[in-house]
């Protein structure tokens, strides 16, 4: 059969609110053409993020009930423990209340010299930290600590058109070198984020991992994973990489952790869960040290800032994700849509990725500049056309001025469509490639935006606009 079936039934709904086109004018207007600003309640279909937005399922929802409140030693903790480690493999576990705070704790000990006080002096400077890409908040915690996030994804990573299978995958020759230039002293930890969001949701290949494993051991650095998406990494790793088609979910999992000394997780992401996240590692001093920085300021190491009612969401959803059925379903899906799309006429960065499709607004209005930021301009057309929501990843997000105030545009001008897990049927999904394919029969007339005010940093969640005549 070649229709991608759900495999869940929906025993619970959330109605949504439909709107005309005159109220969605007015609405964002009223958000000054800024998704960010307007109000959850008057979109249809929000593809803002997949983070935190999953459909929990019935045993998630019962396990919440279930959950086992007690500060020190819960049960849900119990849980969470044993699931997290049959999965990823490493010796401690310290729950946080989402994955940036996983970095927090991970970057601040990793960037500091702790004196005989026991107190973390920053030292961060001169430091760097690579990755294939680091996320926003990954880059913004290694920053914050004074140091230095390097990219060193591959070159096929940064062309939308290119297909490839692993588009994640770190340059290897670019890492040694890297790592020859600065060595073990100026590198604490190398990353590798799974699957690469920065770079469209495009995963890593296992001999990648293994690579850069083995790169970092000859260096004598410790391996890292953010592990966000790994299962949707893992189910690409099956269906694209020699060798792997046989193999379980489970076991490619475990094969993808044994090569690394730790992971940050968000379990906003694959592991179903509203809120929630965990730093694990195997190291003992690291353990001790990370545990100080999340008592001081998380919660106690068997909660972490988290309720017990989430740490069991949190465990029975990471048994979900791992699912074949599920993935098959999650992957396909977002593949269907990247299809339509491209079909026609409308680019997108190739392959489809896992969680999100990348609409290419530089390659599908090409008559707007840079600084009219045509990323912006998509995000107000498809609310205007369809009240869908959608991030702009380009030059809004990612500009910077040169001296005169002139733009200094971004590598891509991008609009990501992120799909929540669970949550729109096909339905939806045919209905936004109809609000897409309305907005391409007249996209030529389609004009670009101006900023009128803005913060200055992370300008993109709160900067007002006005559309250009
Ligand atoms: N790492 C990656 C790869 C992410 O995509 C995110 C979040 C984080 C770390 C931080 O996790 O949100 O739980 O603190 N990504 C969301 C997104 C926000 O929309 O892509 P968090």
């Amino acid at each position: 059969m070649k229709t991608i079936i759900e495999p869940f039934r929906i025993k619970s709904v959330e109605y949504v609110k439909t709107t005309t086109p005159e109220e969605r004018k007015e609405i964002l207007r009223k958000a000054h053409y800024n998704p960010f600003l307007i109000p959850a309640e008057d979109v249809l279909i929000d593809l803002l993020t997949d983070s935190g937005t999953s459909a929990m399922s019935a045993k998630q929802w019962a396990g919440i009930l279930d959950g086992d409140e007690s500060y020190a030693g819960s049960k849900s903790y119990f849980r969470f423990e044993e699931v997290t480690k049959k999965i990823f493999g490493f010796k401690h576990i310290i729950p946080v209340h989402q994955g940036r705070a996983a970095e927090r704790i991970l970057f601040t000990y990793l960037l500091s010299d702790i004196d005989k006080d026991g107190r973390f002096n920053n030292a961060g400077k001169g430091k760097f930290i690579p990755s294939n890409n680091h996320f926003d908040t990954t880059r913004a915690n290694i920053e914050f600590n004074g140091a230095g996030a390097v990219d060193l994804v591959i070159e096929e990573g940064k062309q939308p058109k290119i297909i490839h299978p692993f588009k994640g995958n770190m340059d290897t020759l670019k890492l040694r070198e890297f790592m020859q230039k600065y060595g073990a002293k100026n590198i604490p930890v190398c990353m590798l984020t799974i699957t690469n969001n920065t770079g469209g949701g495009q995963p890593v290949s296992m001999e990648n991992i293994r690579e850069v494993s083995k790169i970092c051991k000859e260096f004598g650095i410790p391996f890292f994973l953010d592990a966000c998406r790994f299962a949707e990494n893992a189910y690409f790793i099956k269906i694209r990489e020699k060798g792997f088609e046989k193999k379980s979910i489970m076991e490619i999992c475990n094969e993808m952790f044994s090569y690394a000394d730790g992971c940050t997780m968000s379990a906003k992401k694959d592991a179903f869960a509203n809120i929630g996240g965990f730093l694990a590692m195997n190291n003992d001093e690291w353990y001790s040290n990370c545990k100080s920085l999340l008592i001081i300021t998380e919660g106690y190491e068997t909660y972490g800032g988290l309720a017990g009612r989430d740490m069991e969401a949190i465990a029975q959803g990471l048994e979900e994700i791992i699912d074949e059925s599920y993935l098959h379903y999650r992957i396909h899906s977002t593949k269907y849509l990247g299809d339509k799309m491209t079909e026609n006429g409308i680019p997108i960065i190739q392959p489809p990725g896992g969680h999100a499709i990348y609409l290419d607004a530089k390659a599908w209005l090409p008559h707007i500049p840079a600084d009219q930021f045509p990323g912006q301009a998509v995000v107000c057309e498809l609310y205007l056309a369809g009240g869908v929501r959608a991030v702009e990843i380009g030059s809004v997000m990612f500009g910077k001025y040169d001296e005169n105030g002139k733009t200094i545009p971004a590598d891509m001008e991008l609009v990501r469509l992120a799909i929540p897990r669970r949550v729109y049927t096909q339905s939806h999904i045919d209905f936004l490639i109809e609000v897409l394919c309305e907005i391409n029969d007249r996209k030529d007339k389609i004009k670009g935006v101006k900023i009128v005010e803005e913060p200055k940093f992370l300008r993109h969640f709160t900067a007002k606009f006005d559309l250009l005549d």
